[in-house]
């Protein structure tokens, strides 16, 4: 298992990226959301990309970005919530770190994400019931995280803390 390598997976909404931000400061390593890098790399916004090019081809890049992040002896990764559905991704971010499941009640989430604009996975005719339906059909997917923190009314440092915490216990530094 390698220390260097933290892994942040979970639905939309759960904080992989404000909590990543901060365990990388705290650990002083870098910081990649793979997101970001889909959007740089392309020249658009994920939203753009899903509307003319479609899931897969999404699927396809997020692969390939998430290979080269985990190139890095060192490094917090913070993912987008369907990573977990290519399972040749998700495979190899298990061989190549700790992958760290955050997982929230369906309720939080919604209060969280019913207004969210840039979030092509929820753009539909009936956004709560696609919500329901991805998170109930992804849900066992995440349980397959090496470990898992219920982030609901937590505050991100919170969080991060309980991670660092962990790295302390179980890591290798
Ligand atoms: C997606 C989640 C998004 C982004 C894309 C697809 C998903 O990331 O990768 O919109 O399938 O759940 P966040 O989890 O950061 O919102």
């Amino acid at each position: 298992m390698n220390w260097n390598r933290i892994i942040l997976i979970g639905f939309m909404g759960t904080g992989k990226t404000t909590i990543g931000i901060l365990l990388a400061e705290k650990l002083q390593i870098p910081f990649i959301d793979t997101d970001d890098v889909i959007e740089t790399d392309l020249g658009r916004t994920i939203t753009d990309i899903f509307t003319r090019d479609g899931e897969p081809f999404f699927r396809s890049h997020e692969d390939k970005v998430v290979r080269k992040a985990l190139q890095n002896d060192s490094v917090v990764m913070a993912t987008g919530g369907g990573v977990i559905t290519n399972p040749d991704t998700y495979r190899f971010m298990k061989e190549r770190g700790i992958v760290i499941s955050l997982d929230a009640s369906m309720d939080v989430l919604w209060s969280r994400l019913q207004d969210s604009e840039n979030r092509p996975m929820l753009k539909k005719q009936y956004p709560k019931e696609q919500m329901l339906h991805l998170y109930q059909s992804r849900q066992p997917l995440y349980e397959q995280a090496h470990y898992s923190f219920l982030v609901d009314d937590k505050a991100p440092a919170e969080i991060m803390n309980e991670i660092v915490d962990l790295i302390k216990k179980e890591g290798n530094g």
